[in-house]
């Protein structure tokens, strides 16, 4: 049985007939005709295929790239391509106008993934900063032109003003595609273990920003998925008793004002967590799920103490982080149970954490070594301690043998211990992001930057 894919397109409601798993780019391109929309590396990292994209409930477009978006998640959304941008004003939106007056374009290529990444920093954000205008171009890559052009146009349009094509809301279906791949939009959990029972080959999907690579670059084919997006459990962001709970669909994105607000170094790391367009859509539920060892996530969260909420068919059950991963991208948790939330308990005083990311590239690239740090302080001895690594095991791991190190003394005393317990207890690999000997010293070496950043020697943390 066919159900349509119903959705706003650049302001109009469309009802599109096509297998569920296709990418949204694909349609864009040879189905709609709307070939603004451009495909340059197809897995999310150039941005040339940005468009911008209205959640159900939301009330911003968001840029998202279309590349690794498929058409099921489009389901009772807003869509908005550089195409509605044009014919948003007269001779364009005035991100469009910019860029010709200010010779922001050469080759042209990149150029619509950018005027659509800027026309949605302007429509969150009437008056950005600089720094804002260049995190918000971090996942769009201009080989020709250079930035500050396009920076400077940014800035003019942002004094012009400019309106998205708007959209009513449509009211998004249980169930959309055609017999040959079919996506479920369950709105509760109970829904979402009943249909996971009926279907136990189908794909879950949150964002798809990891799992949709094997449909954009592997051509991989889903006859079923069941997204997480709707379930109403798996959105909420909750604080009550001294605890904050992100439901396992909450985005970076959305939970970014939370994190800057209790732990502003884990903000800032998630300020480099892809781009703009990733954060929109990838959720912290994906980011556990995948359970890569070099998910940014994991580390952060291991050093807070996070406990996962698993939840299935029976019920729910509450797993500390530092017992979910058992080997690479092997986890406890079990084929019917889903993560539910990840509950962390707000700092308390005394309480300092920081959260290092070290990648090739400052924006928009996994990490090589990720360290995170967390020490209670008694005056000015550490009580308790938590140091946790990604990129230097088969899985996220806190270094137990280092914490020790630290327990009883001031930190400035105990991280030449703590540095040599790291380097004793990690035997990394190389790959083409680092060779063993850089991680293991780098590992080693993040923990002189904490204590520099306890001793308020260094500024590491970014305004949001
Ligand atoms: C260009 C690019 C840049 C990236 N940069 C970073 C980065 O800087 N740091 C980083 O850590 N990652 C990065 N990623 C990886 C990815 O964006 C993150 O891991 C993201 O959090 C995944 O979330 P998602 O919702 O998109 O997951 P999805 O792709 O939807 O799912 C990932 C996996 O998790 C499973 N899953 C989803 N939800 C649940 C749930 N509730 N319970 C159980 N399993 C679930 C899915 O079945 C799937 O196996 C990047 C990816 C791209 C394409
Ligand atoms: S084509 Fe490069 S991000 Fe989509
Ligand atoms: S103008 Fe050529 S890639 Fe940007």
């Amino acid at each position: 049985m066919e159900h349509s894919i119903n959705f706003s397109l650049n302001g109009e409601a469309k009802a599109a007939n096509c297998r569920a798993d296709t990418t949204v780019l694909e349609w864009l391109r040879a189905d709609a005709r709307l070939r603004g929309t451009k495909e340059g590396c197809a897995e999310g990292d150039c941005g040339a295929c940005s468009v911008l994209v209205r959640r159900p409930g939301h009330d911003k477009h968001l840029p998202t790239n279309a590349c690794i978006l498929l058409m099921g998640q489009l389901e009772g959304a807003s869509l908005v391509t550089v195409e509605g941008l044009a014919e948003s004003a007269s001779g364009g939106h005035p991100v469009q106008q910019e860029m010709e007056v200010n010779g922001s374009s050469q080759c042209g290529f990149c150029t619509p993934g950018i005027v659509v990444a800027l026309a949605g920093l302007l429509d969150s954000n009437a008056e950005p900063q600089e720094d804002e205008i260049h995190d918000a171009l971090a996942g769009n890559l201009c080989r020709c032109t250079g930035y500050r052009p396009i920076v400077e146009a940014a800035q003019a349009a942002a004094k012009a003003g400019g309106a998205l094509p708007g959209a009513e809301a449509i009211p998004a279906k249980g169930e959309v595609g055609g017999a040959e791949s079919v996506f479920h939009l369950p709105k509760s959990l109970a829904e979402l273990h009943d249909l996971r029972a009926a279907h136990p080959g189908a794909v879950l999907l949150a964002g798809g920003t990891d799992i949709a690579l094997n449909v954009a670059q592997a051509k991989a084919r889903w006859p079923r998925a069941i997204l997480t997006r709707d379930v109403a459990d798996l959105r909420s962001i909750e604080e009550r008793d001294g605890t904050i709970i992100f439901g396992a669909a909450a985005t970076w994105q959305e939970m970014l004002p939370h994190l800057h607000k209790h732990w502003p170094s884990f903000a800032t790391l998630v300020r480099r967590f892809g781009s703009v367009q990733i954060r929109a859509q990838g959720t912290i539920g994906g980011n556990l799920g995948t359970a890569s060892p070099i998910g940014d996530g994991s580390p952060a969260l291991l050093v807070l103490g996070a406990t996962l909420i698993l939840s299935g068919p029976n019920g729910d059950r509450d797993v500390p982080l530092a017992d979910y991963f058992l080997d690479y991208r092997k986890t406890v948790r079990r084929d019917d149970e889903v993560i539910r939330a990840v509950s962390v308990l707000l700092p308390e005083t005394g309480e300092e954490m920081r959260v290092y990311k070290v990648s090739k590239r400052y924006d928009q690239d996994i990490s090589t070594v990720c360290g995170a740090f967390h020490v209670a302080m008694d005056g000015g001895t550490v009580a308790a301690a938590r140091l946790a690594f990604g990129g230097m095991a088969a899985t996220p791991v806190r270094c137990m043998a280092a914490e020790a190190a630290l327990v009883g003394q001031p930190v400035a005393d105990g991280i030449r211990a703590a540095k040599d317990a790291v380097l004793e207890t990690f035997s990394p690999m190389t790959d083409m992001r680092g060779s063993a000997d850089y991680r293991a010293t780098v590992a080693a070496n993040l923990l002189d930057r904490f204590a520099a950043d306890l001793a308020g020697e260094t500024v590491e943390v970014m305004a949001l």
